[in-house]
């Protein structure tokens, strides 16, 4: 049997819970679901999962992999949101789609300034 991975996404409120393969693309794996991480303008204007538009983000609450594409070394480094189809699903994740964003999406407020979340100073 073919390993998978729990996904967990969180949009709008609410919480998916979906079953990956190993390996799966994190925005093909989306877009199956039924769960976008494109916006009314980006769904139809996209790259189509090559890494170059910079439309397909998400942020990561749990399980975010290394960067590896140089837009997700910057991601990782500002806060800004991860290219979904830039990763392969090889553990459990928790990502959250952001619903508010018109073509990129903002910086993770509490990552800016690189403030991590786990060391935040109140
Ligand atoms: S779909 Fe264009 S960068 Fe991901």
């Amino acid at each position: 049997m073919a390993q998978t991975h729990e996904l967990r996404v969180k949009v709008h409120g609410e919480e998916h819970v979906i079953q990956a393969a190993d390996g799966a693309n994190l925005r093909k794996t989306l877009l199956s679901a039924g769960l976008t991480p494109y916006t009314a303008i980006t769904r139809g204007v996209n790259c189509g999962g090559r890494g170059i538009c910079a439309t397909c983000g998400v942020h990561f609450e749990a399980g975010e992999p290394a960067p590896v594409h140089w837009h997700d070394k910057l991601a990782a480094r500002f806060g800004y949101p991860r290219l979904s189809c830039q990763i392969a699903i090889h553990n459990a994740m928790t990502i959250a789609i952001i619903a508010d964003k018109v073509i990129w999406g903002a910086r993770d407020p509490a990552r800016r300034f690189g403030i991590s979340p786990r060391c935040q100073i109140d």
